[in-house]
This record gives C-alpha cells, structure tokens and sequence, in this order.
C-alpha cells in the first residue's frame, strides 16, 4: 500500500528500496529474452520506424532522465536528439525538423509547463507525441498520442526516485526500440535486453551499500557547498544527485561535467569543498581519473562512487563507495541509488524534513 511508510521512518526511503521491483514492473511485458517488445508503444508502433529526430521536454528530476537518453539515443540508434526543460520551450520558436518525436518525461503528468509544451508542440507538425510518464489517468497520458507507463506505482516523497529509475528503465527500451529500426544488430539487442534482465538485481545488489553509505553521510553532513562531477551518461547523473541534495537537505550543490573543471569550478576547491565523483568504467575511466588528481592536488576530499575493478579504493582523501560492476549502458541507473541514499542519509542527519522539503511541491501545477 502506497500509503503505508511499512518498515520505513520515510516514504523517501520506502521508494529507494521499492526500485528492484518497481523496475522490474517496468521490464514486463516490454522485453523478451532477447528483444524489446514494440507492442508496449501500443498500435500506432509504426513511428519507431519513421522517426528521424526526437525532441524531449520536461521537468526538475524527469529533465535529468531526458539528459541520460540523449546519450543513449545519439549512440545506439544514430539519430539526433535534443533535451530541453518545458519551460524554456514552451516560451520560444523551436525548430522543429521534419519526422520528429515529441517526447515528454513526467512522474506526475500534471507539470503546468510540461503540458503547455505539448499543446504547443501539437500545433508545431511533430510525426507524433509520446508520453513516458507514471500516472495512467494524467493529463499529460489523456493529451499525448502515445505513451509508455513506468509502472513505479504512487511516489509521495517529494524528492523524486523510484520514478526517476523506472522513466530511465522505459526509456532504455526506447531508445533500443529505435536502434533496432536504425541498424542495430539482433545480436547487440540481445546483448542490451539481457543487460536490461539483470537490472533489478544489480539496484538491489546497490542497495546492499545503505550502511556504509550512512557512514560517510555522518561525515558529509556537516558541509555547506558540494560540488559533483561526472562524464558522459554520468554528467546527467552527477545533476540529479546534486539536486536531490539540494531538495532535501539544503546542501548548496552544483554538478559539472568532469572535463570542464579547469574552466571554473577547480576555483572553488579547497579542503571545505568535497567532491562527489561517479566514475564510470569505460574509456572515459582513465580522464576521469586524471580530473580526480587534479581535484585531490588541490586539498579537495573526494567521494568516490565506482566498481572495484576500477582500481579506486579508500585513501587519504578519497572517501570510496563501492557500486556494482554493470554493463555500461546500465551504469546510470545503477550509481543513481548510492546518491538517493547519501542525501536521504545526511538530510537525516540534519534533521530536516525528508519527505516534505520546504518550498516544494511534489508537483507544480500552476506556473
Ligand atoms: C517537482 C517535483 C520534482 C519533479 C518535478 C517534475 O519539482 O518536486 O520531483 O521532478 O516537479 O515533475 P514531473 O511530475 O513532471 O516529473
């Protein structure tokens, strides 16, 4: 029961440990063994097809996952992508090129911006509009031609993140579903729909960190700036863990792009600034690595968040969270679980109010 807190002192807390399988709830149904199952887009599938350039707009937290399947989009399926906040869109002339799908993120399906962007993209001549979003009876779902549930259930913390692993769960099946129709070999979709099997059990697998995670919340907890770096898939991430930080602990919190410290946010190193790190494990490793020294030469204390095969581990300065080994592709959905829980954590510790941060609103429907 979506009301019940259960075992939990927080609904926060409830729906970071309901992701293995609230994701799974998303997968059913969408994959075979060895394919994604178009029939999840429901009869009118043909655009997946005929798409040749995807428009995405959205909101706070959904925004992050739209940033995440650009990438996703852009590599496997070769066709351009572009992410932009609904309201930013809703107040200029967009270009829009010819077969592009409007694509809207949105938990709740009731964001006032999010829904003026797609009134207005209804009248722009997009191929089509698809909704991912996780209220079925919304008004964005009522609006939108089509739409993939992400079947999280009701989320009630206002700090999104059940739904915001299970929007990047629907959207790794869509951005699958159109590779294949853009070249993707039936041999590399295999390769990504297994990968895809086992990610319930890599989030859980992720959970199992919770107490050491704790532990460095209780160090962390008494910092006033935080500063996140990332790389590729990762950037986006580092942005949604800074905001979670943000929303409920009110750590200010800024999140950059790993290869652009040099051009501004090393200024603000010293011993007072930690550094959150998601280090991915592919051919960014090494860079990444390289910006961490250029961090930790400068007195800054680094968290670290990365597989063990990494070579990363604890050392003076480095405060290391270990995270599973997963295929690449699943790398952002699974470092997203260690952030949920270091910001639920230090927000405890700071005694704020976790489910109901002040100024928020679960979802803002007036402008
Ligand atoms: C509010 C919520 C966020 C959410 C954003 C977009 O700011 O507090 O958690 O990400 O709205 O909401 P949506 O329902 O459109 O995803």
């Amino acid at each position: 029961d979506a009301t019940d807190k259960g075992e939990f002192r927080h609904y926060m807390m409830k729906e970071i440990y309901e992701q293995p399988k609230v994701i799974s709830a998303c997968l059913e149904g969408r994959i075979s063994e060895t394919k994604v199952l178009t029939s999840c887009f429901g009869a009118d599938s043909g655009f997946l097809k005929e798409v040749e350039n995807i428009h995405i707009v959205a909101c706070g937290t959904s925004y992050h996952a739209g940033m995440v399947a650009k990438y996703w989009i852009e590599d496997l399926a070769g066709i351009p992508c572009s992410v932009e906040v609904a309201s930013e869109y809703r107040y200029r002339k967009v270009a829009v090129p010819k077969k592009t799908l409007f694509l809207t993120l949105s938990q709740s399906g009731e964001t006032a911006d999010t829904l003026a962007a797609l009134r207005m993209a209804k009248e722009q001549g997009y191929l089509t509009t698809l909704a991912i979003c996780n209220v079925p009876s919304s008004t964005l779902v009522r609006e939108s031609a089509l739409t993939l549930l992400t079947n999280a259930g009701p989320e009630i913390g206002v700090a999104s993140t059940k739904a915001f692993t299970t929007q990047l769960t629907a959207l790794l099946i869509t951005s699958v579903a159109i590779a294949v129709e853009n070249g993707l070999s039936a041999e590399k979709e295999k390769e990504l729909v297994q990968a895809m099997r086992s990610l319930p059990a890599y989030v859980n697998d992720a959970l199992l960190q919770d107490a050491h995670i704790k532990a460095v919340a209780d160090r962390f907890a008494n910092k006033n700036n935080a500063l996140f770096l990332g790389r590729g898939t990762m950037f986006p991430i580092a942005l949604e863990g800074s905001l979670k930080l943000k929303e409920i602990s009110y750590i200010h919190a800024e999140a950059y792009p790993a290869g652009e410290l040099k051009h501004g946010p090393l200024a603000l190193v010293d011993e007072d600034m930690p550094i959150i790190a998601l280090v991915p494990h592919n051919d960014m490793l090494d860079k990444l690595k390289s910006n961490l020294q250029e961090v930790a030469a400068r007195g800054g204390e680094l968290y670290v968040f990365a597989d063990k095969d990494t070579d990363l581990h604890n050392e003076e300065n480095i405060i290391f969270t270990e995270v599973p080994k997963v295929d690449s592709i699943l790398e952002p959905i699974v470092h997203t679980i260690p952030l949920q829980l270091l910001s639920y954590h230090v927000a405890v510790v700071k005694g704020t109010d976790v489910d109901q941060p002040r100024n928020l609103a679960k979802s803002v429907t007036v402008e």
